[in-house]
Parts: C-alpha cells; structure tokens; sequence
C-alpha cells in the first residue's frame, strides 16, 4: 500500500472547487451563450466520456508535453485497463470522429463541448486541478476561413460575457514540409546558449524543440527573445494559408498581434496557433495577462489516430478564467427572475395539499417558492419578505376545509379569499 498523507478533514480535494449556488447565475449564462453563439455558427453539440484509455492521450497530446508527462490523472481499474480523466478535450472529440465514422455526415463537422478537465497543476490564481472548457472543433476543413471562424466563435462568446481589452495572439508553426529546417535552425540557436537554460529545456531541445519556445523560466524567457521565428521558413502552402487566414481576422476587424514565439504546448497542432489574452488584476494588485483561451489547426491528428487524413481545427476557453474576468468587470448580467408568490400553509391538512397547490402553478409557468419544513406563519410570513415576493398564497386548516386559499399583497397587506380552482388565474390577474 503507498503511504497515505494524513487525513486532513472533510475538504475538497487541492485545485478541485464547488460551484456553490451563489456562483450558478455566472454559470447558466456562460453555458447559454455558450449553445446560443454555437448554434449561431453551426456548431453541433458533443459529449465525450471524462474517461478515457490513457493511450489516447498519450498519443494525441503527444508524449513529451507537459500534460501527458506530468500532469495527467490516471490509474488503473480492477480489471486491468489504463484510464485517465480527460485533461482536454480534443482526443476524445477525435476519438468518436473517427470511432462513429462521423466523416460521412456533411463535412466538415462543426462540434462544440462543456464539461470538466483535469491536470495535475500546482494550483494558483486561474489555475485549477479540475477545470472546464467550452470546446469548439471543426474537422474536415483545411480553408483558412475556418481557422477565422473558430477564432469569431470563441470571441463572440467572451464579448457576450461583456468581456473587455481581448488580443488574440496568432502564430503558425508551420507543416511537416517546412517546420524540419526550423526545427534545426532553432536547436541551432538554443544550443548557443544551453549553459543558460532550465534543465526542462536541455531536455526539450532532444525531445520537442518547438517547446522550448513555450517555457516560462525567467532565464529561458530571456534566451526566446532573439530566437528565430519560423515566418521566414515557411513553405509556399503554409504561407499562403498564413496569409489567407491573416485576411479574414483583418476583415473581420478582430484585434490580433502577431506572436512568432507563440507554439502552444501540445503536440498536434500544424499552421494556425492562437490565444486570447485579457488584462487582470491579480490580488495583490499587480496587472497580469490571462489566458482565456487557446487553439490551432491539428491537420494531422485524425490520421494518427487511424483515422483518414483529415484537416482540422479547434480552440477551448476556460470556463473559470472566463468567469473571473467577467466578475472582475463587474460585467452586469441578469438573475434568474425571481419568484413573485410565497405560498404559507398551516395546520396538516393545509400542508398536505400545499405540494398539489404549487403544481397547479408550475403547469401555469408561475414559479412559486415556500418554506414547507416551517410551520409557524411568522416564520413563513418573513421569509415571504426576505424574498421580496409581491403576492403570498396562505393555506390554513380553514380554507383546506373550504377548498379555498387566502391572496395577500405584501405591500398593502390587503387580503381576498378566492377557491383554489380560481387561484392561478386570481394571481396571474394581480401579477400582470
Ligand atoms: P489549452 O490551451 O490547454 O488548450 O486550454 C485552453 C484554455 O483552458 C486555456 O486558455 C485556459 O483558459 C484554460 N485552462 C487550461 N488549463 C487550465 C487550468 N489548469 N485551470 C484553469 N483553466 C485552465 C486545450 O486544451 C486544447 N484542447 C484547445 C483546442 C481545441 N485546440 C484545438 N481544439
């Protein structure tokens, strides 16, 4: 048995939060824009298992990130398999691609996901064991028009959320034609300097050059700022995919800069890479960058996973990331309409047709709420007014008698006794 750490109480477990009901308002409208801007688009919507055979991350993240080589929760079942909670969404949406044979449907295949993820992170500001992404993917498409599309999409979203100060920082890292000779050119230059780098980036310059560009050592980031770019190697394709697709995000007046160091730290993307950045204050009132989001083209991922060769495209926002920034704005977005009846009953027999009374309700679309568990009508009567309601239904032992109910206007505290038959149409009357 592994040591066990000491039992340190009943707390969620490190980088995992609740998303308690205070938080939801943020999180149903996130989710509703979410669908309504996909549906705008025509994206179609997606759900993959959180578990997956830890292989296909392997292979689809790519062996020598820091996902798959650090930060990846997996173990292994009773009857022997190798599982992983999912740590980002593309490989499973690649997975039921090419697992459902969904490139007979009309291609390409415009998909879009939300759910939870997982990375064994050191947890800070922004940054969560478990987390959730809003996904969007386009497979089959190699247009340049789609890396735009997939950029729009994510955009719009974060402008719904009243989002402000968005760059979109763009790159291409080029194909399997142009990016050997700059792959060389870059170890070339970083072995000039290897007696100053990280020993994560000695390591990158054998297992994952491009990588090199991505770490955030203060020393190496300090080595990146004269290293080559890869605009200048590019092939005659990838260029003019570069170009095109430049044309469309000018077009579309979307404020980008480009980034030539910007690489991305998985390993399936070709050509397009981006990430939208927003500003921040951190707690300690220092400006930072957050990322909200992040994509490019994986032009080569469907066929290494036994699929078809199959261009794509795709990019992921991070749902808390999102939240916070929307928060820190104090972006002014609307609650749920409050419920405007407070239903009181007393005695038993009241009580017992209270459940019957609310359906009533419901089936009318009026949303009622109540304090069933209580039973005194003071106690009923303050939290009617801590709710704010407009009407409150009071059911006492008389009126179950009599099949009727009492309608009182907590501001004028006029009361009418109307039947219980009559009573939806009574309150729908007084609420108009
Ligand atoms: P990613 O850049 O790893 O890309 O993640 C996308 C976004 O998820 C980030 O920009 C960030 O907002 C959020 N995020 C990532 N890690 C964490 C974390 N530990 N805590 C909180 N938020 C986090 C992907 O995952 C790709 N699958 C995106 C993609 C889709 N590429 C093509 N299609």
């Amino acid at each position: 048995m592994p040591k066990q750490k000491k039992f340190s109480g009943y707390q969620s477990v490190k980088g995992m939060h609740d998303i308690l009901p205070s938080e939801q308002i943020w999180w149903d409208k996130l989710r509703k824009e979410t669908r309504e801007v996909a549906e705008n688009y025509n994206f179609l919507r997606i759900e993959t298992p959180i578990l997956e055979n830890t292989e296909l991350f392997v292979r689809a993240t790519g062996e020598t990130t820091d996902i798959v080589e650090k930060q990846m929760f997996s173990f292994t079942t009773k009857g022997g398999d190798h599982l992983t909670l999912r740590p980002e969404g593309t490989p499973g949406v690649v997975r039921a691609y090419i697992q459902h044979g969904l490139s007979h449907l009309t291609q390409p295949l415009k998909v879009y996901y939300d759910g939870p993820l997982f990375r064994y992170e050191q947890p800070q500001a922004g940054r969560l064991r478990q987390f959730n992404q809003a996904g969007f993917e386009i497979i089959g498409g190699e247009d340049p028009i789609y890396d735009a599309q997939i950029i729009l999409t994510i955009f719009r979203l974060l402008e719904s959320l009243k989002i402000k100060d968005l760059v979109i920082q763009v790159n291409t890292i080029g194909c399997k034609t142009c990016r050997p000779a700059y792959r060389k050119k870059l170890i070339e230059y970083y072995k000039s300097r290897q007696k100053d780098l990280c020993k994560d980036c000695v390591r990158r310059m054998v297992v994952n050059p491009l990588r090199l560009l991505d770490c955030k050592n203060p020393a190496c980031a300090e080595i990146r700022k004269e290293a080559p770019g890869i605009l200048d190697d590019l092939c005659n394709n990838c260029h003019k995919h570069f170009k095109g697709f430049l044309e469309y995000i000018e077009e579309l007046n979307l404020p980008y800069e480009l980034n030539p160091q910007l690489v991305r730290g998985l390993d399936y993307y070709s050509r397009t890479v981006f990430e939208i950045f927003t500003k921040m204050i951190s707690p300690e009132g220092k400006a930072f960058d957050s990322a909200l989001a992040g994509g490019g083209r994986f032009d080569y991922l469907v066929e290494l996973m036994g699929g078809r060769s199959t261009p794509a495209v795709g990019g992921a926002l991070g749902m808390e990331r999102v939240i916070e920034a929307a928060k820190a704005l104090k972006a002014n977005i609307s609650a749920k309409p409050k419920s405007r009846v407070f239903l009181i009953n007393i005695g038993d027999l009241a009580k017992k047709k209270s459940l019957s009374l609310i359906e009533e309700f419901v089936k009318a679309g009026v949303r009622i709420s109540e304090s069933l568990g209580k039973d005194s009508l003071s106690a009923q009567l303050r939290a009617a007014d801590k709710e704010g309601v407009e009407l409150a239904l009071i059911l006492g032992q008389k009126e179950a008698f009599k099949e009727s109910v009492i309608i009182r206007d907590m501001k004028s505290g006029v009361q009418e006794t109307v039947l219980t038959k009559k009573a939806v149409a009574e309150v729908k009357k007084r609420l108009k």
